[in-house]
């Protein structure tokens, strides 16, 4: 089995026990799934989360063998809070957020996350999602699109890009779109400083991450997930950028501290108590032999916390 990325180092933070109960919420294809249920064996359960189908499904063939232990459901994990309750789950041991796109979603052409290979423009993780690249692409204003792209890809050549897009809209593929990019980005440039990255990628980033609302939906559910441990429950969190990395970080040192007052105030009024500790101070990397085996999980970075009393 190909293992997902940062996997023991999961499986240590989430430390399964035989009955215990645990929250996959990106489930992917299941293989964190599959360490969480074969470690909490034999009566140990798991909740999956996914919002594609195609994930839900290789995840449902490779979890068969656990039986009612793994329970699937096809929802967003912003909607944990009533996942857990149309169980009657009051309080859960561990969660995981291994967040982002899976290499099924990469290596699938037709879902359009890819610059590499011809496709029409999607990266919708929930095939009926509202919005699909091909909609930002094609009708946000060029001032729109360029916040989008310097925010979320973080693509200092943002306003180049948002004009040469609108410049040759309607685009359809994702070739279509990664010439255009390519061109704007490396426009004027004189070559001698080559780039570590395809010149595609900040803008595919941004894109991706404004279709599926990933940092908002980050956002919503760091705090159910809090909220839904039991005392001692772990929550373990893989980003794969620095965006949502710093939502994870902020929220982690926000609740892990007591008072959140300005530093400045000579006295506490705002009443907030510690939920959470640090398991880990700083995030957690991929061994170099992991980064060897899979070049994609170069950028992962691990965060764990532990609810407290
Ligand atoms: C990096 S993959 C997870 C891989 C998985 N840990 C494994 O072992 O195979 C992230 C998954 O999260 C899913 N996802 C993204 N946003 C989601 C959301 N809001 N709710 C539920 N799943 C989501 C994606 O569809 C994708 O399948």
């Amino acid at each position: 089995m190909h293992h997902p990325v940062l996997y023991q180092e999961i499986i240590h933070a989430l430390r399964p026990r035989r009955d215990g109960l645990y929250v996959d919420a990106t489930l992917g294809a299941g293989g964190h799934a599959w360490g969480l249920l074969q470690a909490s064996g034999p009566n140990g359960r798991l909740l999956g989360l996914d919002v594609d189908p195609q994930a839900l499904e290789l995840a449902r063939q490779r979890l068969e063998p656990f039986g009612e232990r793994a329970i699937l459901v096809r929802a967003s994990y912003i909607t944990l809070t009533g996942q857990l309750a149309a169980l009657g789950w009051k309080a859960v041991d561990g969660i995981l957020l291994d967040l982002g796109l899976s290499s099924m979603q990469v290596d699938t052409p037709e879902r359009g996350f890819s610059f590499l290979a011809d496709a029409p423009l999607d990266m919708r993780f929930d095939p009926e999602g509202l919005v699909s690249s091909a909609d930002l692409v094609n009708n946000l204003p060029e001032s729109e699109l360029a916040d989008l792209i310097y925010r979320y890809g973080e693509e200092k050549r943002s306003r180049q890009v948002a004009r040469a897009i609108a410049a040759a809209r309607p685009l359809k593929t994702t070739l279509q779109l990664a010439q255009v990019v390519t061109r704007a980005v490396t426009s004027g440039k004189s070559g001698t400083k080559r780039r570590s990255i395809h010149p595609a990628t900040r803008t595919f980033q941004a894109l991706r991450i404004a279709v599926n609302r990933e940092l908002e939906s980050v956002e919503a559910v760091l705090p159910q997930a809090v909220a839904a441990l039991a005392s001692g429950g772990r929550l373990a969190v893989i980003a794969f950028h620095s965006l949502e990395d710093r939502i994870v970080k902020q929220f982690f040192r926000r609740e892990s501290q007591d008072c959140i007052c300005p530093p400045q105030q000579p006295v506490c009024t705002c009443g907030h108590r510690a939920t959470i500790r640090e398991v880990i101070r700083h995030p957690i990397n991929p061994r170099p032999e992991e980064i060897e085996a899979n070049p994609r999980a170069r950028s992962a970075r691990l965060r764990v916390a532990e609810k407290l009393e």
